[in-house]
């Protein structure tokens, strides 16, 4: 008997060179947290907590963690919790992409090492589900993803407010003079209010109905609001399935298949989902053997239409959404476009799931129907060029249309931290024609690919009344920005890429329309330059810092490892 084929506790056990042993050891150490006999002897459903005292959007974990244990324990098992890394977005340096691989790690090793027969995995902030369904493909123990859940929207003088689209809408606005001091500290105290994920259809709440797309949270579970009492009875069934997963084993690589990931590309499409979402979704595709091709996005994309109006590039809030019908309202007008076989978490397929919930009520405001949708292409399309040979994201359902096909100049700027000193100079000279490029801000540039690409407005331009204008970087964008953006442009600058040989005065051509981006830049002087290119970063020598910057992979693998993929 292998260690994998047994159960609860006998599982996995602490090698002293006798089995009979170790489990004596264990169960006595078990019971010296109080458990009976007969509560050891029953199969253990981990649960993965990824609470923090520096994650705002996991505040209610614990209510949420006893509803899962309540399931888990009507059901017939034992719920045993345990901490792993947590990612609150905004308290992380340089930024949270650095660290969703550290967490994919520790609940990829955690759910293997610990003896636990399934797994919920409670989390909801950007980088946590990703890191956790990364984790639970890798280890391919049976698992339930339980999300968060996205914040409630609050309101301020008649206006409602949410995390984070108005954060960025109110920030340009005090840029531009338009909002002051004590406004803008007024609204710094009402855009996050509730515990939750950010209210709109950013990176979180993209994770989460992608989750759902997958099959790996329960049907409708992906949108209720963290306050919500249906959230507390998600929690408690996510516990109950658990349990029953123990017995008729459903794993992750039997979930996450080329066909569940086109789903989910599908969706991601027609909500206008988080650019981010690409990134992630190719790397928990890529722990099953699964590669995410951008042509392919193209495709996709050009076939489906966007659907459901939710900021940032629409108007309403998630909690909307699932007063509308949730993403099973999405997933039953999408019907002729999805892998209906694909199976679920639940044990039925997803056209199964689907049929029984056909004639649902949906609130045709924010989720419209496939005959009369808000746009006839997908919010998402890969750009590639002689700028980005292995492509480059624009999310053009967040973009002004009116920039897509133009040439510009190039306004360069060679790092972050030239940004942030010379942006709102007075004497920087740039017009709104122009092209603002950022460099060395993608995966190995020290900066570990922030959510940087939505550079700002130069103040002066701003002030003038300039909105929007076309930026392109190797970095991210926060889901919840919107912009003419060019983002994750590959290989970037920091390993050699076109992009680090973009100079002040060069000309770029974008049109949105062929899915080109090029430096229009003659090969011989993009030689020269090439020759007397140096790297930007000094490499860091010690510590996770050095683990990251050798084994990151580009944004079209992912950001994952390369060590993390499978053989
Ligand atoms: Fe956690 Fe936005 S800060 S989801």
């Amino acid at each position: 008997m292998t260690q994998d084929s047994k159960h609860g506790l006998a599982r996995g056990l602490t090698n002293y060179g006798d089995p009979a042993f170790s489990l004596y050891l264990r169960r006595s150490f078990a019971k010296s947290m109080g458990y009976s006999g007969e509560m050891l002897a029953r199969p253990v459903v981990g649960i993965a907590d990824s609470r923090s005292g520096f994650n705002n959007c996991h505040r209610h974990f614990p209510e949420l963690i006893e509803a899962v244990k309540r399931g888990v324990l009507a059901a017939g098992g034992l719920p045993i919790e345990f901490p792993t890394t947590s990612l609150g977005e905004v308290f992380l340096s340089p930024t949270s992409m650095m660290f969703r691989n550290l967490m994919a790690m520790d609940v990829e090793e955690m759910v293997r090492a610990q003896p636990m027969d399934a797994v919920v995995l409670v989390g909801g902030c950007d980088k946590t589900v990703p890191a956790q369904l990364m984790g639970a493909a890798s280890a391919n123990v049976p698992a339930v993803q339980l999300l968060a859940g996205p914040m409630m929207p609050s309101s301020y003088r008649g206006e409602r407010l949410g995390a984070c689209t108005d954060c960025r809408r109110f920030w340009a606005m005090h840029r531009a003079g338009k909002v002051d001091a004590q406004g803008i500290a007024d609204v710094e105290g009402n855009l996050a209010t509730t515990a939750g994920t950010c209210a709109v259809m950013g990176t979180a709440s993209t994770m989460a109905a992608l989750a759902e797309t997958l099959g790996m949270a329960l049907p409708g579970s992906a949108a209720i609001p963290a306050v919500h009492a249906d959230r507390l009875r998600a929690g408690e069934a996510s516990g109950r399935r658990a349990v029953e997963l123990v017995k008729h084993p459903i794993r992750p690589s039997q979930i996450i298949t080329q066909k569940s990931v086109e789903n989910a590309i599908r969706v991601l499409l027609a909500i206008g989902g988080s650019t981010n979402a690409i990134v992630h979704l190719t790397a928990i595709a890529g722990r099953v053997g699964v590669k995410i091709d951008l042509h392919r996005l193209n495709e996709v994309s050009d076939s489906t239409p966007v659907l459901v109006d939710l900021k940032p590039t629409g108007q309403f809030y998630m909690s909307d959404l699932y007063a509308a019908g949730g993403v099973g309202a999405v997933l039953r007008e999408l019907k002729p476009l999805l892998h209906l076989e694909c199976m679920t978490v639940t044990g039925e397929t997803l056209g199964e799931r689907l049929a029984h919930e056909e004639g649902a009520w949906v609130d045709r405001a924010v989720v419209r129907p496939l005959s009369d949708p808000l746009a006839k292409e997908g919010g998402l399309v890969a750009l590639f060029g002689s700028l980005a040979p292995n492509g480059a994201i624009l999310k053009r359902s967040a973009a002004d249309a009116n920039l897509f096909e133009r040439e510009g100049r190039a306004v360069v700027f060679t790092s972050l931290d030239d940004l942030a000193a010379r942006v709102d100079d007075p004497a920087l000279d740039i017009t709104p024609e122009d092209f603002m490029v950022l460099q060395n801000a993608g995966p190995k540039s020290g900066y570990a690919m922030p959510e940087a690409g939505y550079l700002p407005i130069p103040q002066k331009l701003a002030r003038a009344g300039v909105k929007d204008m076309v930026r392109i970087s190797d970095a991210r964008m926060s889901g919840t920005a919107y912009g003419t953006i060019v983002l994750h442009v590959s290989p970037e600058a920091a390993i050699g890429g076109p992009l680090a040989l973009v100079a002040n005065g060069d000309r770029i051509r974008l049109s949105v329309k062929e899915r080109k981006i090029d430096l229009l830049v003659p090969e011989n002087e993009l030689a020269k330059r090439k020759n007397s290119w140096k790297p930007p970063a000094i490499p860091p020598t010690r510590g996770y810092a050095k683990l990251y910057m050798d084994h990151v992979l580009q944004a079209e693998d992912g950001c994952d490892f390369d060590f993390l993929r499978p053989i």
